[in-house]
């Protein structure tokens, strides 16, 4: 073979071969069969298999995801596996990006692995081809990680950005404020699939319809909905989405993952390339890329986190998407009745249970956002968030798998309380 000439897989086919047969850890959670024990019973199971501390109750997984302890079991043991060897198992992802796309709803040549949501959207925000005066809109509360790569764009390359204010009455007031901001110019529309800040569900089918019959792309930040409601990106059918593993889903931190759709590759370029990249190339001519989103996944990367991933999604289609959707709702109903019942308590997230799921945020007339969470947090114990977004004065709590009703009344006590010696 000439020297100059490498064809294959830069060295993954040996890298394969040393791991081979190293196939990641099964979950194996210890859950009971839903049906034959009480409700109670089954999610108190599901919280126990979180190392989470009792000493705090943490309701803020819209923020960060505590991992159930398979997930870190399996990392630990991934990484000593391979570690024992000093290979870097790489061959796992393709095994895991399998079940990854599974769990998404996508094919495996439409996913790659990513750092963070915010990678995932940078390589979008970075890879499309804009030219100065191009304008790309998304909502007035994107969280930084879906914004700030667009800013930077903006910055560098001219592009204009143009933001709305999302619609917490109706879904079509939403679509509506996109529209009005289409013009000929308009090359991307990016939405949260449910905002970080209030926790608002979009239409994501009627603004699919908007972008696509305009010829303008659909970029959906996925990162407050992957792993809180089932998601199924065929049917979705934007072009890009955009997910992180450390949240909903339960995973690893620093892992996140892009989904392309297939007949879009080709129009986000490569900002990184290196080994993994490529199938072939003839040095210095020419690059022929991988023919998938994996492109994007250059360089040595850390297989064990990817690997926890795999056990981390298994671990939730043991529960069932479904029933994590409809547990994590529930509690959010249950919190925001008990919420709005306080004198100066103001709900944010949407009253339409369409536009909402499992993220309650609520601001306080009679005290500002920063003491009224920094209270919660020093003498109740209730890890909450704050939402400074957009002026918006409010504390966000996200109610997931591993939290309780009994976890909602802690908070509804304590805000009450709160109120009243205000
Ligand atoms: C909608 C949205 N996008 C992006 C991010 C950033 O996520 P990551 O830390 O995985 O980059 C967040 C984090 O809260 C988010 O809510």
């Amino acid at each position: 073979m000439d020297r100059k000439e490498f064809i294959g897989a830069l060295g993954l086919g040996a890298s394969a071969m040393f791991t081979s047969g190293c196939q990641t850890t099964s979950s194996a959670a210890a859950l009971p069969d839903f049906k034959s024990v009480s409700e109670y019973a089954y999610w108190s199971a599901v919280r126990q298999q979180f190392p989470l501390g009792n000493d705090r109750v943490y309701l803020n997984c819209g923020g960060l995801g505590p991992a159930p302890s398979v997930v870190l079991d399996a990392v630990n043991e991934k990484t000593e596996e391979l570690q024992a060897i000093s290979e870097t198992g790489h061959a796992t992802m393709d095994e895991v990006r399998v079940v990854a796309a599974e769990y998404l709803g996508a094919d495996a040549n439409e996913i790659c692995f990513t750092r963070n949501a915010t990678e995932s959207n940078s390589i979008i925000a970075t890879g499309l081809r804009l030219n100065p005066g191009d304008e790309v809109i998304f909502e007035s509360h994107a969280h930084p990680g879906g914004s700030f790569p667009w800013l930077n764009r903006q910055e560098r390359h001219g592009i204009k950005v143009k933001v709305f204010d999302p619609d917490p009455e109706s879904m079509e007031g939403s679509v509506e404020r996109i529209r009005k901001l289409i013009t000929p110019r308009t090359k991307v529309i990016q939405v949260s699939h449910i905002t970080a800040p209030t926790g608002i569900l979009f239409d994501i089918q009627g603004i699919r319809k908007l972008a696509q019959e305009r010829g303008i792309w659909f970029h959906v930040d996925g990162a407050q909905t992957a792993g809180m409601i089932p998601i199924d990106l065929h049917s979705m059918d934007c072009d890009s989405y955009a997910t992180s593993g450390h949240k909903w889903m339960g995973g690893p931190r620093g892992t996140g993952i892009l989904y392309i759709k297939r007949s879009q590759l080709e129009e986000v370029e490569c900002s990184h390339l290196g080994g993994h990249s490529i199938t072939h190339y003839t040095f210095p001519d020419q690059v022929t890329y991988v023919d998938g989103v994996k492109r994007h996944e250059y360089g040595t990367r850390n297989t064990e986190l990817v690997a926890g991933l795999q056990v981390a999604i298994e671990f939730q289609k043991e529960i069932g998407l479904k029933r994590i959707e409809a547990y994590g709702s529930k509690l959010a109903n249950y919190l925001q009745a008990g919420l709005s019942e306080i004198p100066s308590i103001e709900i944010l997230t949407p009253s339409d249970p369409a536009m909402r799921r499992s993220i309650t945020t609520f601001s306080c007339s009679k005290i500002p956002y920063n003491t009224l969470t920094s209270r919660l947090m020093q003498e109740y114990r209730l890890r909450c968030r704050q939402v400074t977004e957009q002026g918006l004065n409010a504390v966000r709590v996200s109610t997931h798998i591993f939290n309780s009703k009994a976890d909602c009344d802690r908070v509804i006590e304590a805000v009450s309380e709160i109120v009243r010696t205000a």
